[in-house]
């Protein structure tokens, strides 16, 4: 049988400085489950890059003094090693400035205006720079973009028009029949009431008031409106409309593309009524996750209180910021950032729960056994409700990370690392090893903990990539396991050979903390 493919998106980031914690956030997200599809066998193609067009960028090339191009160049390399250091296994970053994605995007134009989608006319109207979006009178808030709250200018000019309104039937049909299209599913009644049912006027997709855009053939004074140059990346980072279109056969239709709350419109709305015009499949899925907040606000350079990802790595681990990322924030909810949640997850759940969990296990198997289990074992009284939880958090972690309830997934992994601690204070295996005749209860125990780690080991590894080596290290495991090994209790072998390590998530003192 062919493998199965799942082809995963995030949106395509720009940020005039650095990505903060809320693009981290984003780009970890899509990663774990690009991870877990993999694990589970799929033939995942991961899509990530920038997005390098836009009238902002110009301006702030403008104000440093150097091309738009260079200042974008600068940005995508600060972007990667950003990904980098966050573990993001990404298979495509795509850049919107390269030359396949600009061909194949006025192809697409041309293909549009030929069928006649595509018209001209004139805007006059208000537009949010930053945001890169037209919008209303009555869509502001207090005079300002409702997004970003900045300033809106008017805008006058002789633009191109998309027939978006002729789709407007089609695409609340689609969205009305497909009930896992737009996810969270209150998001799909949000674009239904707000903006669908409401009515859809023609979009204004070219600019001529600046030149940072992808030119159209058929008019160059005008630049492609930056959301229909970004949108198309989906499609074009895979072939369509370039010279080699096999990726895109095998992995279009995306089955979800991962953004934020805020461009979920864009993507819901244009970007399928795009591709019904081109007369192509839609996207699976579109998930539209919650925004990370600090104290409560939306993270963001121009309110000034950016978290830079980087130093908090630097300072507590990627898994740990990993694992703080996806189980504090039930995923499509917003979620709070402070350095008092952060550090206190890692102290409960990371140094406590399951750093505890591998030292005390690999300490007293090298305590009470010189280090390496006897083959003979016999039970305790506890095992059977510890392999109960076991075969949960395996069946668990399938379950919730197939719906991308990341912080579920790890809650059923960590309900057994939970019961595995507290298996520990029942057993007393501090009282057992002054038996002698209770040296196989002990054993039995110790190989218990043992086998729980191993099995938690496999399910943290989409979220905690790094971690998982370090518990088969201790362990003496060969570093290649399967997935579905998890669900299989008693894989590992009874005499258990440990070699001690370094405490993996060590507790942090507050007064430590750099401020
Ligand atoms: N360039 C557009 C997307 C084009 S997609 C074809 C854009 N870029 S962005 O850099 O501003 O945002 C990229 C992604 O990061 C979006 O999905 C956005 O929602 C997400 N986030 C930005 N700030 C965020 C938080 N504070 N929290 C969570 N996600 C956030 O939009």
């Amino acid at each position: 049988m062919a493998q199965k493919t799942f082809y995963i998106t995030t949106a395509l980031y720009y940020s005039n400085s650095s990505l903060h914690i809320g693009h981290a956030y984003e780009v970890v997200a899509a990663d774990a489950m690009a991870r877990y599809k993999r694990l589970r066998g799929y033939d995942v193609k991961f899509l990530t890059g920038m997005d390098e067009h836009g009238q902002k960028i110009e301006q702030a090339a403008a104000a440093a003094g150097i091309t738009p191009q260079q200042q974008v160049d600068g940005v995508a390399s600060a972007t990667k090693a950003l990904f980098g250091t966050l573990n993001i296994d990404y298979d495509i970053f795509w850049c919107t400035t390269c030359l396949p994605h600009s061909t194949a995007v006025k192809k697409i134009f041309n293909q549009l205006y030929e069928q006649g989608d595509i018209y001209k006319g004139a805007y006059k109207g208000l537009y949010c720079t930053p945001c890169e979006t037209f919008y209303t009178k009555s869509q502001l808030e207090e005079g300002n973009c409702p997004v970003c709250k900045r300033k809106v200018e008017e805008v006058d000019e002789e633009a191109y028009f998309f027939r978006l309104s002729k789709y407007q039937d089609r695409l609340i049909e689609h969205i009305e029949k497909n009930p896992t299209f737009i996810m969270p599913a209150s998001r799909a009644q949000e674009m239904l009431n707000n903006f669908l049912r409401p009515g859809l006027t023609d979009l204004c997709v070219s600019r001529t008031s600046f030149k940072w855009g992808i030119p159209l053939d058929f008019d160059p004074n005008h630049v492609s409106y930056v959301w229909v140059d970004a949108l198309s990346n989906y499609a074009v980072a895979l072939g369509f409309m370039g010279d080699d279109d096999s990726e895109y056969k095998k992995y279009w239709p995306a089955d979800v593309h991962i953004v934020g709350k805020d461009i979920v419109r864009f993507h819901t709305i244009i970007w399928p009524a795009l591709l019904m015009a081109l007369d192509q499949p839609l996207p699976k899925q579109v998930f539209g996750h919650g925004w990370l907040h600090v104290d409560g606000v939306k993270i963001g350079k121009s309110l000034g209180n950016s978290i830079d990802p980087a130093e908090l790595v630097e300072q507590f681990g990627i898994d740990a910021i990993r694992y703080f990322l996806l189980k504090e924030v039930a995923f499509g909810q917003d979620g709070n950032y402070t350095p008092e949640i952060l550090i206190s997850r890692i102290n409960s759940d990371l140094a406590n729960d399951l750093g505890n969990m591998l030292s005390r296990t690999v300490g007293m198997i090298d305590k009470y056994f010189g280090g390496k289990l006897p083959a003979n074992h016999a039970p305790t009284d506890f095992d059977e409700e510890l392999k109960t939880a076991a075969a949960e958090a395996a069946s668990g972690a399938n379950h919730h990370f197939d719906r991308m309830e990341f912080d579920q997934a790890l809650g059923k992994i960590w309900a057994m690392i939970g019961r595995a601690n507290k298996y520990i204070d029942q057993v007393e295996p501090w009282k057992l090893t002054k038996e002698a005749d209770k040296q196989d209860i002990l054993a039995g125990s110790l190989w218990m903990l043992a086998e729980c780690l191993r099995i938690a080991a496999i399910l943290i590894e989409p979220v905690m990539p790094d971690t998982p080596a370090k518990i088969y290290q201790q362990l003496n495991i060969a570093t290649h396991t399967d997935w579905d090994d998890a669900a299989t209790f008693g894989l590992l072998p009874k005499e258990v050979q440990i070699t001690k390590g370094d405490a993996m998530f060590p507790r942090i003192d507050t007064k430590n903390l750099r401020t």
